[in-house]
């Protein structure tokens, strides 16, 4: 099996080194991945959006299986395009990656199918919104309705704040047409849980449950990042709401998107919030999630290509998905004022002992050398028999990383490890 993965992220290091467990694989190209997937696969110097190329490429060497991980790619259509060109892919159709890439879709279709989410309205019209928001008590939640690098949610504590983010989004064109449509959505607590899950539009099994950690700094400190450090299972995530979520989320989203025409196939990721009124969506995600992957497919114990494959063919319930019951760790080492500005270039160097555990996300080789090229560089994982041992395991292997302005949360796992005291 000759297979071709679209990203280049650490989310798509951990999918390679999954995939390459399976003894059929002979090959994997990665477009355009990065200088730490190149030792896994054969990097290419083809953009994740570049749909065109990637069909060419995948024609020129025959290629048996796509994975396409980010989401701007499957926004685009690039599964549409490559499934048209003969190459089966995994990862949903544009018509189905909607679901993340507009907010107004995924909240509107969480209104007609009843499926718990916060209460909201939507806008296209400044005016309207800021009244919207003088009727409304804080903290209230601004979004903007497209694709925003995690960055197009404001969490507004006063009225002010609030009518400034419509007025960045709406007006100022902060994130570009993303932001020209605008959701207003009430303020939810609770903790939060990540679920992925593998679907093939009639069949959806849920990956064991993980927590991310978005903010930059501990104790939820500093601004919204892609996300600091990842663990799971998640303890906040148990049985019963396991099987409520099951029966009031996930099976009615899979539900509801075969009903409108759009059959979810792929990675459909929950964000979820688990309020006092239960289970309630913050957000769908498309794809796996980073680095929520890099801790959950470490405890996959079946085959991850063989998984992929049913859900494009539609025999996920004839398929085996079995995780362990261990727990992971995913320390993300990030450059020192990331998510701002932030040094790039520095040779990084990693242990012998670590070097198994880290994933490589923002460093290109340069004269043969790993230098860091983005915010987030390198996630850490480890995998043990409980969360707290993973956790220390994980910021052992940290010890055995470097690089000028390393950065780290010290945190990761800490709230969890305290599920039960709160
Ligand atoms: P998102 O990029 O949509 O995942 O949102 C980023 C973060 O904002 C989430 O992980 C939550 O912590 C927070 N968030 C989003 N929506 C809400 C909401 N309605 N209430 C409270 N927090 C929210
Ligand atoms: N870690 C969150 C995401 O992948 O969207």
């Amino acid at each position: 099996m000759k297979l071709m993965v679209i990203g280049g992220g650490g989310r798509e290091h951990e999918i390679i080194r999954k995939l390459k467990e399976n003894p059929e694989v002979e090959k994997i190209w990665c477009l355009p991945g990065n200088g730490g997937i190149a030792q896994d696969a054969e990097c290419v110097k083809i953009g994740a959006e570049d749909i065109e190329a990637q069909v060419a490429f995948a024609r020129e060497h025959s290629v048996d299986y796509v994975v396409v991980a980010p989401d701007n790619p499957l926004a685009l259509g690039a599964v549409d395009a490559l499934e048209a060109a003969g190459f089966p892919c995994f990862g949903p159709r544009k018509n189905a990656a909607i679901i993340e890439a507009s907010k107004a879709f995924s909240k509107d279709l969480m209104r007609k199918y009843h499926i718990p989410t916060a209460e909201y309205e939507i806008f296209t019209d400044p005016k309207k919104a800021c009244d919207y928001i003088d009727a409304h008590d804080v903290p209230i939640v601004i979004k903007a309705d497209g694709l925003a690098l995690g960055k197009g949610v404001i969490i507004a504590q006063s009225h002010e704040e609030a009518k400034q983010a419509v007025h960045e989004m709406m007006e100022e064109s902060k994130f570009g047409d993303a932001g020209s449509t605008i959701v207003i959505e009430e303020y939810l607590e609770g903790p939060e849980v990540s679920v992925l899950s593998f679907t093939d539009g009639k069949t959806l099994i849920p990956m064991v449950s993980s927590m991310d950690h978005k903010r930059a700094h501990d104790n939820d400190e500093g601004l919204n990042t892609g996300g600091m450090g990842a663990i799971a299972p998640n303890p906040f995530y148990t049985e019963e709401i396991a099987e409520e979520s099951m029966r009031t989320i996930f099976m009615p989203t899979l539900e509801a998107m075969a009903a409108e025409g759009r059959p979810f196939k792929g990675c459909l990721y929950f964000s979820l919030m688990l309020t006092k009124n239960g289970p309630k969506v913050i957000e769908y995600n498309s794809r796996f999630g980073d680095p929520e992957t890099q801790a959950v497919l470490p405890l996959l114990e079946s085959d991850l290509l063989t998984i992929m494959k049913a859900t494009t063919d539609g025999t996920l319930d004839q398929t085996e998905v079995k995780f362990s019951d261990k727990a992971c760790c995913c320390v993300v080492v990030a450059s020192d004022g990331y998510p701002l500005s932030y040094e790039k270039g520095n040779p990084i160097t990693i242990s012998e002992e670590a070097a198994p555990h880290v994933t490589v996300a923002g460093a290109q080789l340069k004269d043969g050398v790993l230098v860091n090229t983005g915010g987030r560089v390198l996630g850490v994982t480890a995998v043990a028999d409980t969360l707290a041992e993973a956790v220390a395991q994980a910021y052992h292997y940290v010890e055995g990383v470097s690089f000028a302005n390393a950065y780290c949360r010290r945190d990761i796992g800490q709230r969890a490890l305290k599920c039960g005291e709160e």
